[in-house]
């Protein structure tokens, strides 16, 4: 006879039949899928009815709570600040993180940003980081502890420790098509947020074409639920969901985001990545008990940018080290005139992974000059012939197939008017 509390095919059954699984079911499959007794295949039928039945919020708060429950907690109440962090869903150009973060400590709160690497369209902030000489992602806790507490910000590597449930489950919704559950990616996502230990959270829901969510009533319903799992674990969170139809300023790739966020923290920089990092940061410190910080004007005067250069220094990097260019360029041409309605962020992620920004598998290394630099946004006037982009490469032989995932990417209309739809679509609190 087994020992244990549940038989793996019940739990499988009761989901697969519509009904809610007990706090008792929810904790033994967790606790035992990470055990290795309940096995992949057994998760994976699990998995699966969760998406096509879905989970009610005491279910996904409980599941949440296994999967943290499955590793270390992490603990910031020695610091002498508030701590408030910032997570994305993921996006093309989406280089926010690198501004934001010492941005929201130039007010005195800490900043821990726990990142990840890319793989697929969208990049990752270590990668991006990783372009600066010297700069190292990974960090003891001990030695992110001091950072924070001595420069206000840190970005690093997460360690295997948070939630480790997840990273078993996240690698198996990766090959049976259940990625998409949204009970599932909100309790990874928060059982990693949560077990961080913020004292609040930023959520940037992603909508569009280069985002995991395409349409906004389902960005809404994700929103939604982080929202609630994060209010009910303690942390004050808010979501807000934005347009991630075109790319997020001018730039997808390693260096060449770097450069861009350099020039954000300098005063200058793409509006939409200034108006995105503004908007997040008086979020992250409303959250943090700051509601009447000025993080616009701590951009403009260069306080955010003396935090950045800290902060690359407390992690080996040089903040005045030349930044890593490709070896081969190519422009992409305007082939009409008139103004640029589409310029599609999905098709740019996909070119920019090709030229070598990003990977297939985990373990390929990526290109740290390689990607896509825009010459104009939707809304702006074009002239047949004018560059639109410019692709940037170390290895040339990557241009054709590049090219081939920017056939359709673009619209250019002869008789619409100029305009930007707004950045910031919702805002999403309990
Ligand atoms: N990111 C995560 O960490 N988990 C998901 O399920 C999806 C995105």
């Amino acid at each position: 006879m087994s020992a244990e509390a549940f038989d793996a095919v019940d739990v499988i059954v009761a989901k697969r039949d519509g009904h809610r699984l007990s706090d008792a079911q929810i904790d033994w499959v967790l606790d035992a899928y990470t055990r290795g007794v309940v096995a992949d295949e057994q998760m994976s039928a699990l998995a699966m009815a969760i998406l096509l039945n879905g989970m009610d919020r005491a279910e996904i708060a409980r599941w949440t709570a296994a999967m943290i429950a499955s590793g270390e907690r992490m603990d910031f109440s020695g610091l002498s600040r508030p701590t408030s962090d910032k997570h994305s869903t993921g996006g093309v150009g989406d280089k926010i993180t690198l501004p934001l973060a010492p941005l929201v400590a130039v007010f005195g709160v800490a900043v821990p940003q726990l990142s990840g690497r890319g793989l697929g369209h969208t990049g990752g902030t270590l990668d991006k980081l990783e372009s600066i000489p010297g700069w190292r992602a990974s960090l003891s806790n001990d030695e992110m502890l001091r950072q924070l507490e001595e420069v206000g910000a840190v970005i690093c590597a997460a360690g295997s420790g948070l939630a480790p449930a997840d990273r078993k489950l996240y690698a198996l919704r990766d090959v049976t098509g259940t990625v998409e559950a949204i009970p599932l990616i909100a309790s990874s996502i928060m059982s990693k947020k949560i077990a961080e230990g913020t004292g609040s959270l930023v959520l940037d829901v992603k909508v569009g074409s280069g985002a995991f969510m395409k349409d906004v009533d389902r960005a809404r319903e994700l929103a939604q639920t982080m929202v609630a799992l994060g209010t009910d674990a303690g942390v004050r969170t808010v979501a807000l969901l934005t347009d991630m139809s075109t790319p997020l300023g001018l730039t997808a790739g390693n260096a060449l985001e770097v450069r861009e966020s350099v020039e954000v923290l300098a005063g200058g920089g793409p509006a939409d990545v200034v108006e995105l990092t503004v908007a997040l940061a008086r979020e992250m410190l409303a959250g943090a008990g700051r509601p009447d910080a000025d993080p616009a004007a701590a951009l403009a005067d260069g306080r955010a940018m003396d935090v950045w250069r800290s902060m690359i220094a407390a992690q080996g990097g040089d903040p005045d080290a030349t930044l890593p260019v490709a070896r081969e360029t190519e422009q992409v041409l305007a082939e009409a005139d008139g103004v640029l309605t589409a310029l599609d962020a999905y098709a740019v992620g996909i070119a920019a992974w090709r030229l070598g920004a990003g990977r297939a598998r985990k373990e390929d290394p990526v290109q740290a000059g390689a990607g896509v630099q825009l010459h104009a946004k939707p809304g702006d006037r074009v002239r047949a012939g004018q560059p639109l982009m410019t692709l940037h490469t170390d290895t040339p032989e990557r241009f054709g197939r590049a090219r081939e995932a920017l056939v359709g990417a673009v619209s250019i209309s002869a008789d619409a008017a100029p305009e930007r739809g707004p950045l910031v679509l919702e805002r999403v609190a309990d």
